[in-house]
């Protein structure tokens, strides 16, 4: 503590051996304890510490190295030009102090700010040798860190080759994160598998990069962004940071499509500012800003210290919290029966929303942060997509909190409970609860897509008697849907089209609706397009599973034993009966509606449908969808506030839709 009266020396060792442990949390396991501020904390302190006791400084102390050791079960691999780390700022004095010692660096030179997102993932450094992807490493300790290169080669949307002209070698410098949007089904399928959630997307991506199995990689959808360079060699590097950004772009790395400027303080500030409320719309995570001098010339004259260079600084945003009572702690059954305590709050907003509820995980969660009914407690918007509990203020407690138990048997059937890893499951796999999470599942916007069969109609529907399982979605008639409450002759109508329309649904959804364990939409669609049928899907053994190239042994092993279950057989004969398309529908290779075949499109900004659905509409019609612009592009749909990829298009000459342009053309 920094009024103990510990000595210097006693505190400087035990800052060291804290950083180092915080350290190793960070960056070998993925499982941060503290946050980003308080780990700065310590850190400051330690600073101030050694620089009044210049006698106790040593070269390894945490205060003059990067992040982490390399990890060990991968190939070491030594990075050309050292990746450094930034320096970080917390307040907008804080930024202009930077601006101003900068300026005086400067001595009288024009200087010019870039202002870019601080991506919240995993820093990564791809040596590209003659154009060709060669080699990707982690940063591990700055010089030398893991190499990745397999993992690195399943990400969709880095190149194995650099477009157009090139240097000879390239060390290309940038951030592996994982989308906001597929964040919450990663989370919510280690959740049914009994593994313990990720608190954040930054902690999904290091643990999904760091698997040595690539085919794991590749199932998690990650993605990377670029912002900068390494060695450079060949040709004569761009003069500026945004002659860098260029250069990425036009290679065919994508960047981040919101780089603002500045050139004083007032504008840095406004640019990072600006930054704060355009940041919840992008696909990643960001913890903050970074502002970088943009002359390539001066970034060298400033050079760096032991840790940071001069000419860039990082401003860290305020992650947005709210204190709010905690009034219960429900259990949630999932649709394997894993129980999750669910924390009920009095309604509070963070981030843009009111929050009255926020996962608590497990039971082993709730007793490590001692979080008991009726207290005060920190909500925070972790990765701003979830509400987390931070903390329970413990300080203003009455006496009256009560601690909180794991129910005794399942909150919904009262059968048995037994426990897997972290996780409380119901055993009985005729529990009601699971049922209709398991239906509600099957009808969802990601699978069978059956509009207005919610999770409280199914409810209400097996309430009622008319769902106990899956195929009796099929057979529900309109005179005992009309008995139900608040149903009215059209929604009963509406409800019974939206069914039947959802026997024609492409077999990947089908897929999805099943709830095969690790089967989430991405996978299901990659088996879908390689089986072509339900059928050929069903009697694949493993190896045949594993010829595709995002499953991987769990996941083939997990998908053959589901197919070999006698229960799941029935199931499935019962849709078949039931007229739902098992794929045989898809055969014929030409679909039905061939209007945007041959086409290549790239959507971009924000749209008044999600992507996904524009998306769909665009390969229903025999079009394709792609991440990024490039010669191949045929046609870029722009929505609102869209940035670098509508620029590209322009430059590149392909055709801009609006949105409604589009729905014309798909009308
Ligand atoms: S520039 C020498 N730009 O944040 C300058 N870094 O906390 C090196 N990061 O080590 C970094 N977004 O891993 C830069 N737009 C961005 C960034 C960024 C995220 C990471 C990077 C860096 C860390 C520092």
């Amino acid at each position: 503590m920094p009024g103990s009266p510990e000595s210097p020396a006693a505190r400087i060792a035990a800052l060291r051996a804290e950083i180092a442990r915080h350290n190793a949390l960070y960056y070998d396991h993925a499982a941060p304890e503290i946050s980003d501020r308080e780990f700065d904390a310590l850190l400051r302190e330690l600073q101030d510490l050694e620089a009044a006791h210049p006698g106790l400084a040593d070269g390894a102390s945490p205060t003059r190295t990067v992040g982490g050791r390399p990890l060990g079960e991968f190939a070491p691999a030594a990075h050309m030009a050292p990746m450094q780390s930034l320096d970080n700022t917390y307040s907008p004095d804080e930024l202009r102090e930077f601006v101003a010692r900068v300026r005086k660096l400067a001595e009288g030179r024009a200087i010019h700010f870039t202002v870019e997102p601080k991506v919240d993932g995993v820093a990564i450094s791809l040596l590209y040798e003659n154009g060709r992807l060669a080699r990707a490493a982690t940063r591990g300790d700055g010089t030398t860190g893991d190499d990745v290169t397999q993992n690195i080669r399943t990400i969709s949307n880095i190149p194995h080759a650099l477009r157009g002209p090139h240097p000879g070698l390239v060390e290309v410098r940038g951030e592996i994160y994982l989308p906001k949007s597929t964040f919450a089904e990663l989370n919510a399928r280690r959740d049914e598998e009994g593994l313990p959630a990720f608190a954040n997307p930054r902690n999904a991506a290091a643990g999904s990069l760091k698997q040595l199995d690539p085919a794991i990689t590749a199932s998690r959808r990650l993605a990377g962004i670029f912002y900068g360079t390494g060695a450079w060699e060949g040709t004569e590097p761009p003069a500026t940071g945004r002659g860098v950004f260029a250069a990425l772009e036009a290679w065919g790395l994508p960047v981040s499509e919101k780089i603002l400027e500045g050139s004083d303080a007032d504008s840095v500030v406004a640019a990072v500012e600006k930054l704060g409320e355009l940041r919840h719309g992008f696909a990643y995570d960001t913890d903050g800003a970074v502002v970088k001098l943009d002359s390539m010339a001066l970034r060298r004259e400033f050079g760096s210290t032991a840790k940071a260079p001069r000419w860039a600084i990082a401003y860290k945003y305020e992650p947005e919290r709210a204190e709010t009572r905690l009034l219960g702690i429900t259990v949630q059954v999932g649709r394997t029966g894993t129980l999750t305590p669910v924390a009920e709050l009095e309604p509070v907003f963070v981030s843009g929303s009111t929050v009255s509820r926020a996962t608590l995980h497990n039971e082993e969660e709730i007793q490590r942060k001692d979080i008991r009914i009726g207290d005060l407690v920190v909500v925070e918007k972790a990765g701003e997509v979830i509400p987390a509990i931070v903390e329970a203020k413990k300080a203003l407690r009455t006496g009256s909190e009560q601690p909180f138990h794991m129910p005794a048997a399942c909150p919904s059937c009262g059968g048995p409970v037994h426990k897997e890893g972290v996780a409380w499951k119901c055993s009985s796999p005729g529990c009601p609860a699971q049922l209709r999470r398991r239906i509600g599942h099957f009808a969802s916007k990601n699978a069978m897509d059956i509009e207005g069969l919610g999770e409280a109609l199914v409810g209400q529907l097996a309430s009622a008697g008319l769902l106990k399982k899956i195929p009796d979605i099929y057979s529900l008639e309109k005179n005992a849907l009309l008995g139900l409450e608040r149903m009215g002759e059209k929604s009963a109508s509406n409800l019974l089209a939206a069914v039947d329309a959802s026997r024609s649904r492409p077999l990947w959804r089908l897929l999805n609706g099943l709830g095969i364990p690790h089967i989430g939409t991405a996978s299901a669609r990659d088996l879908a397009s390689h089986f072509h049928t339900l059928d050929a899907l069903a009697s694949a053994p493993v190896e045949a599973l594993l010829a595709i190239h995002s499953i991987g042994d769990v996941m083939a092993e997990a998908i053959h034993a589901w197919f070999q279950n006698p229960a799941n057989s029935s199931l499935l004969a019962a849709l078949r009966s039931s007229g739902l398309n098992f794929g045989e529908r898809d055969e014929p290779s030409a679909p039905a509606d061939t209007r945007l075949a041959g086409t290549t499109w790239v959507l971009t900004g924000t749209l008044s449908v999600p992507r996904e659905s524009a998306a769909d509409t665009i390969r229903r019609l025999g079009g394709k969808v792609v991440g990024s612009v490039s010669k191949k592009t045929t046609h870029l749909l722009a929505g609102e506030e869209a940035g670098s990829k509508l620029e590209k298009a322009r430059e590149l000459g392909i055709p801009v839709l609006s949105e409604s342009d589009f729905r014309a053309l798909c009308a």
